[in-house]
């Protein structure tokens, strides 16, 4: 019954232009951008083919249950980037008021041409605007294709990344310099260190330990200056110790995990570091295991592969989204490589039972639902008046015009059923891409 669903949903959303808000369906996407603050899963940039660049901001509500492939999300009209950009990293200030956003190709979205002129634009989660953040400190060039992470004091690393040079033709250089973005003064500072650096390395993934460890996966890496760029051997580990500023190598041990780039990480809190999809260098082909788990309890790290059921396991998939919220990974967007199209669904990995799943069902709240404004007087951002009361007036407005079609519904339904022929209902606006 769900070509039903979105039938429905078709004549809700498109016939009646209820609401832009509630019923956005948002492009396939790659190498976008994803952040959680408190129970939203914030989405953001990304590219949609070679030439389609994208710059609305939306997010998933996770304080609802739902199904994988039956997602509504929500724009949030006035996040729209002033830039469009794919290939940079965001970070969350340790308040969790303020997204960092940070390097990737920028385009202007006047001229189309690329745009370096701010390596940082801030979002403001309180007033959902973007800003331009004056920031002292070191010169740091332009960067793409790295992966910042934030200590407990407010210091975001950047490690490494590529400095596309020739644009058109998408060649350039990888850095392998340490550079940190203090978000109380905003400024950088280049660390000069001379031991142990790693060679110059993009397209890793990136974990802060509570111990103050940041520990970078994969990626591709230049090792001297006759070759190219080659992929970085998953069990050779680069570790960054924010608190002596000192680099070292950690040979893991365990499963034999393909080498990739593109692909994601999110660490659980009992020090599991969970890593899916990516592709191969070069051509674009998939790697084994999707899924790989890296046990950072252990010394050295060891790698194990899923034993368990592969029901409900993704595609492969390269250029997602990953993000950890309470028990699950959600996979966002990304291509899928064996279809040459992109992900329309996301993919739930539930990390306590190491199960795909298909239903995401939100950690039990308390019963009260939010009408009681907040007491702490502390930084509130949700519950903005008059965004509430545009919402349920739309959505009063939405359920009473949407009744009223719900019987012509009905009757177009019955037509249908009546048929009893594999006809496809070919629903514009909905979440395919055709490319
Ligand atoms: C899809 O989700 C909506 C809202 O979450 C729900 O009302 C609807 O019943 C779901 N449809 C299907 C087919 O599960
Ligand atoms: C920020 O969000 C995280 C995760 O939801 C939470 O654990 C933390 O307490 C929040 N910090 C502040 C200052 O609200
Ligand atoms: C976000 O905007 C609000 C309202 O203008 C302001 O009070 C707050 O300081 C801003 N937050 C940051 C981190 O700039
Ligand atoms: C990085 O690339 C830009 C062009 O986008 C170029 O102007 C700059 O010199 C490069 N910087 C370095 C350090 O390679
Ligand atoms: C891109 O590559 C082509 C051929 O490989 C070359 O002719 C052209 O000059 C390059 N473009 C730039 C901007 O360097
Ligand atoms: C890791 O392996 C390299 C050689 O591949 C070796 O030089 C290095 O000492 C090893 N590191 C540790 C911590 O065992
Ligand atoms: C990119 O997407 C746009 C709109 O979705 C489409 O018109 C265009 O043909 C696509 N281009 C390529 C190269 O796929």
């Amino acid at each position: 019954m769900y070509p039903l669903y979105k039938l429905f949903k078709f004549i809700f959303c498109t016939l009646l232009l209820i609401n832009s808000i509630l019923c956005f369906e948002p492009t396939g996407r790659r190498l976008h951008n994803s952040v959680i603050i408190e129970d939203r899963l914030l989405i953001f940039n990304g590219n949609t083919n070679a030439t389609e660049y994208t710059s609305e901001l939306f997010y998933l509500d996770l304080s609802k249950p739902f199904d994988n492939n039956n997602l509504t999300w929500i724009l949030i009209p006035e996040g729209i980037l002033p830039v469009y950009t794919w290939r940079s990293t965001a970070v969350l200030s340790l308040d969790n008021s303020t997204i960092y956003l940070i390097g990737g190709y920028m385009t202007n979205k006047d001229t189309y041409d690329y745009d370096y002129s701010n390596l940082v634009y801030t979002y403001n989660y309180s007033t959902s605007t973007w800003s331009i953040p004056k920031l002292g400190g070191d010169e740091v060039p332009p960067i793409q294709d790295t992966k910042g992470v934030i200590d407990n004091s407010g210091l975001i690393y950047i490690f490494g990344g590529y400095n596309a040079t020739d644009l058109i033709n998408n060649s350039g250089s990888l850095f392998n310099t340490m550079n940190i973005l203090d978000t109380v003064p905003n400024t950088w500072t280049t660390l000069s260190i001379s031991k142990n650096v790693p060679f110059r390395c993009s397209h890793y993934t990136a974990n802060i330990l509570p111990n103050g460890i940041i520990v970078y996966i994969g990626g591709i890496e230049k090792v001297d200056n006759v070759v190219g760029f080659s992929l970085v051997n998953m069990n050779e580990i680069k570790l960054f110790n924010t608190n002596t500023y000192e680099w070292s190598q950690m040979n893991a041990t365990g499963d034999e995990i393909d080498p990739r780039w593109y692909f994601s990480s999110v660490l659980t809190p009992d020090g599991y570091i969970i890593i899916f999809g990516g592709s191969t260098y070069e051509i674009i082909a998939s790697v084994s295991p999707k899924l790989a788990i890296l046990d950072t309890n252990k010394d050295p790290f060891e790698w194990s592969t899923q034993s368990k059921s592969e029901l409900n396991s993704p595609p492969s998939i390269y250029g997602h989204a990953a993000n950890l919220y309470n028990d699950y990974m959600i996979i966002t967007f990304g291509f899928v490589i064996d279809t040459n199209s992109y992900a329309s669904q996301v993919y739930l990995y539930n990390i306590k039972s190491k199960k795909w799943v298909t239903t995401f069902i939100p950690p039990d709240k308390k019963t009260t639902t939010t009408t009681t404004p907040s007491t702490t007087g502390a930084f509130n951002p949700i519950k903005t008046p008059t965004k509430k009361s545009s919402k349920s007036l739309a959505i009063g407005l939405g359920i009473g015009i949407g009744a009223a079609f719900l019987i012509s519904c009905i009757f177009i339904t019955i037509f249908i059923v009546r048929k009893r022929n594999s006809v496809i209902i070919q629903i514009p606006g909905s979440h395919r891409l055709s490319s």
